[in-house]
């Protein structure tokens, strides 16, 4: 006799942070959980994500087209207070109105009639990170505008042009601040018949003082970029975009985005100081999304770090976590890239830990220059891939090649850590990261000393209600 058994998986735990749509809170005294804020930390952490995939009962086509919402945690005097507000943005008060979907994203496709979804492809979600600048807060996304926010209330202002003329400003949400000069660095593309790559200087207010364009071969998606030394780089990834089914409403930007492994990684390096083309040369096929850090070397080459994947299944697990349910595996691994900006030359391309991991980030201070750790959000040694989201933060050595992470348990999901210098003591630094504890479906934010990332963290946090695992932040020291 033959038994059949049918044993069905349980939902993994994170997908209760993205089921419903997170509530809004006002500035609110945040309660300490355990241990004690470090009087070193002064200043406020804000943290962009999507808070809504759902919307009159229908779930969005991806995660990356999720309505955007901060948080930010203002840190002082040993005590913490939170506020968490979604970007009014152009599309979320129209569809707030109807309540329901309107626009189309990178993974959905407009609703309604003919006349409904006219001149609304593409609605700018506010999701991705943020860019706090010496007056406001700046929501990016990648596809079109920042939108200002108020630093305090998170009160949205308006669109950004950055004091730009450039109609429309396609800005990138991976900006790159000189430590130095205070000056910064970003891009964007341009969508057309001839796509175009934006380079923008701003000084130290935002403000737009130089920008170039440069064409591509041909319609192509980046996501970040380096700046190193005295150079820009961009590694464009072997994929190629058809753009009549966007065009013609059949298809969504991520549906139109073709793997072509022969197409290999695209190297481009501009000068950072006139923005002209360097290095422009093609290599072995890989996909990026983000770049850790890099600088140049005594050689001159450029050394840099990234989570490389193998190909653009990532992209798929994305748009799954969306529905609460994934099964495509995607492993991304950090790798360290040598390049020769003279000879158009890939020196070595080498893994650097065999661990899954994503959001790599360094200390503000070292962007661009020489350093030796990079902080990155990782999974855990037994995770299902193909299942879960990371589930704990780490600290890639680069002295010693040893990769320090914490001890979290199951079903806690950090958020990218970000890594603050303490403010009376220039040696010791914090690294804060926001985490979902899926056993009790609430959200706290975490305080590791950078140094002790195998111990407790030094302080938990809790937050109002449910703040989703989400994309980027930053740190504003006060
Ligand atoms: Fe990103």
């Amino acid at each position: 006799m033959t038994t059949t058994t049918s044993r069905s998986i349980a939902k993994p735990l994170w997908q209760q942070a993205l089921a419903t749509p997170a509530p809004e809170f006002p500035q609110t005294q945040l309660q300490i959980l355990a241990g004690a804020i470090p009087d070193g930390l002064r200043g406020t952490l804000y943290r962009n994500g999507p808070g809504r995939l759902e919307r009159g009962g229908k779930r969005v086509g991806h995660w990356f087209d999720g309505d955007g919402a901060i948080l930010a945690v203002k840190f002082a005097d040993g005590a913490a207070s939170g506020v968490y507000r979604y970007v009014q943005t152009k599309k979320y008060q129209e569809e707030t109105q109807v309540d329901r979907w309107l626009y189309g994203n990178y993974g959905m496709l407009p609703s309604g009639n003919l006349w409904e979804c006219w001149g609304k492809s593409f609605g700018n979600a506010a999701n991705t990170s943020v860019l706090a600048l010496p007056d406001r807060l700046l929501a990016l996304w990648e596809g079109a505008e920042p939108h200002a926010l108020d630093l305090d209330t998170l009160a949205t202002i308006g669109t950004d042009s950055l004091g730009s003329d450039l109609t429309p400003l396609v800005y990138s949400a991976h900006p790159k601040v000189d430590p130095i000069s205070g000056y910064i660095y970003n891009f964007g593309i341009s969508i057309g018949a001839q796509p175009k790559l934006n380079l923008y200087v701003s000084d130290r207010s935002g403000k737009v003082i130089k920008s170039t364009q440069t064409k591509l071969p041909r319609l192509t998606t980046v996501h970040d970029f380096l700046m190193v030394g005295n150079y820009l780089v961009f590694c464009l990834p072997p994929i190629e975009i058809q753009p009549l089914p966007i065009l013609f409403g059949l298809a969504s930007y991520s549906e139109s985005i073709k793997w072509k492994p022969e197409l290999g990684t695209q190297i481009m390096v501009f000068d950072r100081e006139d923005l002209s083309l360097v290095t422009n040369f093609t290599t072995e096929p890989w996909y990026q999304w983000h770049f850790g850090n890099g600088f140049v070397d005594a050689d001159g080459n450029i050394v840099c770090d990234l989570v490389r994947y193998r190909d653009f299944d990532t992209n798929e697990f994305l748009r799954e976590v969306a529905s609460g349910t994934t099964q495509t595996e995607a492993i991304g691994a950090l790798w360290q890239l040598i390049i020769n900006p003279t000879t158009d030359k890939l020196i070595s391309c080498e893994q650097l830990s065999d661990r899954s991991c994503e959001f790599p980030l360094v200390e503000s201070s070292q962007v661009g220059q020489e350093w030796r750790y990079t902080y990155l959000a990782v999974h855990k040694p037994n995770a299902v891939l193909s299942r879960e989201l990371v589930g704990t933060i780490g600290r890639f050595d680069r002295h010693t090649n040893n990769l320090t992470t914490a001890d979290l348990a199951s079903h806690l999901y950090p958020t990218e850590p970000i890594h603050v210098v303490d403010k009376f003591d220039a040696n010791r630094g914090w690294i804060l990261t926001v985490v979902y504890d899926g056993n009790n479906h609430q959200s706290e934010v975490w305080i590791y000393d950078c140094d002790r990332l195998e111990e407790s963290p030094v302080c938990r946090l809790g937050l109002p209600s449910v703040v989703p695992m989400g994309f980027h932040g930053t740190w504003k020291t006060s």
